[in-house]
């Protein structure tokens, strides 16, 4: 399912965002390196990542970007 049309932020990426220390769905752009444009994706996004890994809303200190991670992932939709 894509959650952010805009800059292509998918579940599979959400998922990938939270098990990195994503909270809140700028803690996900911030991860894939993106920013909001409309935000009307915040909260399919917000949605998701309390799904994933409960309320809280403070990312993981030591949060890497999507881009710093070896071994990549494209983006491409699910
Ligand atoms: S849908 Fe995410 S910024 Fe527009």
């Amino acid at each position: 399912m894509i959650h952010c049309v805009c800059r292509s932020i998918n579940t599979r990426l959400v998922d990938e965002a939270a098990a990195h220390g994503a909270r809140s769905p700028a803690c996900v752009m911030k991860y894939c390196g993106k920013r909001f444009n409309c935000g009307q994706c915040i909260p399919s996004i917000a949605e998701r990542l309390e799904c994933v890994v409960g309320t809280s809303t403070d990312c993981a200190t030591n949060m890497p970007k999507r881009d710093e991670i070896a071994g990549d992932i494209p983006l491409a939709a699910e």
